[in-house]
């Protein structure tokens, strides 16, 4: 049962009969935020009072007479300058409830009242999507757990759901391997542990890429805005002797902040200065520096060289790829996570160009520089679609994704879910692609913030780089590992096996990073810590899946037999305050679903999880389950228990998390 659709409609009925148009309103229908107000408010009343000109307390009051609600709800009641607050009927939500505690009608015992959408959609999920021949990082968390709580939910709810992973296979940092290979690689480590010595040869070209871009382009740059800086300051000294106070007092402002600036520039300077001669009198490194000094090019070089079909670099691409694969996959293995396709950018190499004609045939893209661009209006940067020296760019390969997906799947929406650095590439994608003609199809940039350390900035590790995922979920689940051991050792008697306290800690240690990622509104940045995310108390996993196991220890406590407890028709008794709340809880999670599947974000989700689990929390204390005051009573409570147990464990699944049976 989706109550706040039902409700939605009604007041768009409700609505419209006021006055033509005002339907667009009835959004305005919210679950309320405190139980004083109702179990859903409508805050419709004040927008249309101001475009009606009528005071929004008369709109209220015609809206509600307007209402047809009488079945669902008590008599609406208006507070204040104009909210409708609702109340559910107590004898509607009971009945409504059981039904979905049994499921008896539908069959399915994982539906959870759960309305699958009455407009089923075909959408294209990108996500995860990383650059290979690096280890996947920190930085790939987000894309990877929000995207595959998305694909989940949206499944849940009916609609056609391909994911298709566009892993990064054909960027420049391939040519960073194959030169690495070709200057500094040791064939014993290749044959033993390929994808360790990629990475060290990709890190060891980084480095030198680095220093000699330090060294020529970015140390010179700084250097010249010094001076320029310098100078600027020079003559402001004269200004300084201005007559009028109040421009002295300007101009003495001005002064101040340029030299500030110097400051930073001169402190940034000193910084790429250190950095330099950390590399230099490094004994690995120093030696090579001189002996590299074109590397930038070089790189380039065999990037193109691959492109262009060169045999020996194809060669190599066709060795390293398969491990470089084989690693992601171990990721995603421990993840839980799939994808239908992993379409690579290399698997529209042969497109690029047949794109770049296409475009320029039709007057989209010109020439200009040298370089193909689309120009857009309002931006100052075209969309650069091929480069002077006549290589494509990811620009280029996201169009010819898009017009394979479009030909190969017609989807109605096409999601990607990746940084927010990207809107920018994102924005002129989509306005190229409706110029292209594929003007029906939904595109959306889901876009996320930042995963930053404790010290609010980028989470790195000590030495500067990037975390590497694989160690950051190891610790996550020796943290795990940690508390699961306290906890059962704390019992009277243990109650865990070796291998069942293992296997909680990996379900712990990884549920707790995804939900932590997914807890957060995604365009938010967050402060990565094992310590907030593995707290059994609070918005997190371990308390989700600590109030599962909670609740299903009733059971076995009890011997109760689930499955025919499932099949009892008795009316459920909501008597009791907590009762009623813990109900209302449990109605609201289809809506829940379909809020997260219209903005994408399933923060929604994690939200109303806690809300449930302290719902139940509340409802155990007060509502004694075992010991009930007689059978009917028990027999009801325990089904609202299996309820909230199989709810807390299909909310957390459709996160991507699993549960724990013992805590
Ligand atoms: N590989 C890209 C990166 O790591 C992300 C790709 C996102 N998807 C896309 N179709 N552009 O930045």
């Amino acid at each position: 049962m989706n109550v706040l659709a039902d409700l939605r409609r009604r007041f768009r009925a409700a609505l419209e009969s006021l006055d033509a148009g005002a339907g667009e309103v009835a959004d305005m229908v919210l679950p309320s935020k405190d139980p004083k107000f109702g179990d859903y408010q409508a805050n419709c009343a004040m927008p249309l009072g101001k475009r009606l000109g009528r005071p929004p307390r008369e709109i209220a009051q015609e809206l509600v007479d307007r209402l047809e609600v009488a079945d669902l709800c008590e008599p609406p009641e208006i507070a204040g300058p104009g909210f409708i607050n609702l109340r559910i009927r107590d004898d509607w939500l009971r009945d409504q409830l059981t039904q979905i505690v049994g499921d008896p009608n539908q069959g399915d015992p994982d539906r959870l009242g759960i309305v699958p959408t009455e407009e089923p959609k075909t959408y294209v999920l990108d996500f995860s999507s990383p650059n290979v021949a690096k280890p996947m990082h920190v930085g790939h968390i987000r894309s990877t757990v929000i995207g595959d709580a998305l694909c989940r939910v949206l499944r849940q709810l009916g609609h056609r759901v391909i994911s298709d992973n566009h892993i990064g296979d054909w960027g420049t940092q391939f040519g960073m391997i194959i030169y690495g290979y070709k200057h500094f690689a040791d064939p014993q480590a290749i044959a033993t542990d390929a994808v360790g010595e990629l990475s060290r040869l990709y890190q060891r070209v980084n480095q030198l890429v680095d220093y000699h871009a330090t060294r020529e382009q970015k140390t010179p740059a700084i250097e010249q805005q010094i001076v320029e800086l310098a100078a600027r300051l020079e003559q402001m000294h004269d200004a300084t002797e201005l007559e009028n106070p109040k421009d002295r007092k300007k101009a003495d402002k001005r002064q101040r902040q340029s030299e500030g600036q110097l400051v930073d520039l001169r402190a940034t300077l000193d910084n790429l200065r250190n950095q330099m001669a950390a590399a230099e009198n490094d004994p690995e490194l120093g030696p090579l520096l001189s002996q590299h000094a074109d590397i930038g090019t070089a790189v380039l070089a065999e990037t193109a060289a691959l492109h262009a079909g060169d045999p020996t670099n194809q060669a190599l691409w066709d060795q390293f790829l398969p491990a470089c694969l084989a690693s992601i996959d171990e990721t995603y293995d421990r993840l839980h996570v799939t994808f239908d396709h992993s379409l690579g950018e290399s698997f529209y190499h042969d497109r690029l160009a047949g794109v770049v004609e296409e475009l320029v045939e039709r007057d989209l893209a010109r020439e200009s520089e040298g370089a193909i661009c689309v120009f857009l209006e309002n931006d100052d940067a075209p969309f650069i679609i091929r480069k002077k020296d006549g290589a494509f760019l990811y620009a280029t390969t996201d169009l010819a994704t898009v017009q394979y997906r479009m030909a190969e799947w017609t989807p109605d929406a096409i999601i990607y879910v990746v940084d927010h650095r990207q809107s920018f590439h994102f924005k002129q994608l989509f306005e190229t692609v409706k110029l292209w003609g594929y003007e029906g199809v939904q595109l959306e940039h889901v876009s996320f913030g930042t995963v930053l350390g404790e010290d609010g900035r980028p989470y790195k590790t000590r030495s500067g780089t990037a975390v590497g995922l694989t160690g950051l979920l190891d610790e996550a689940v020796e943290r795990a590992l940690k508390i699961v051991c306290d906890n059962d050792n704390a019992r009277d008697v243990p109650l865990l096996s070796e291998e069942q306290r293992q296997s909680n800690a990996e379900r712990i240690g990884i549920g707790a990073i995804k939900y932590a990622d997914l807890a957060h509104n995604r365009t938010s940045d967050y402060v990565f810590s094992y310590d907030k995310m593995l707290a059994m108390n609070g918005n997190t996993a371990a308390y989700m899946q600590y109030s599962y196991a909670r609740v299903r220890s009733i059971f076995g406590k009890g011997d109760i037999d689930v499955d025919s407890l499932r099949k009892s028709d008795a009316k459920l008794q909501l008597d009791h305050p907590s009762e009623r709340a813990l109900a209302l809880a449990l109605l609201q999670f289809s809506e829940t679903l379909e809020r997260v599947a219209t903005d994408f974000r399933p923060n929604h989700l994690t939200a109303y999880l806690f809300e449930l689990a302290s719902a139940y929390s509340r409802f155990f204390e007060n509502c004694p389950v075992l010991k009930a005051e007689d059978d009917q009573q028990r027999n009801s409570r325990l089904r609202l228990c299996d309820l909230t147990a199989r709810t807390l464990a299909k909310g957390l699944d459709l996160l991507g998390i699993q549960v724990v049976e013992r805590m």
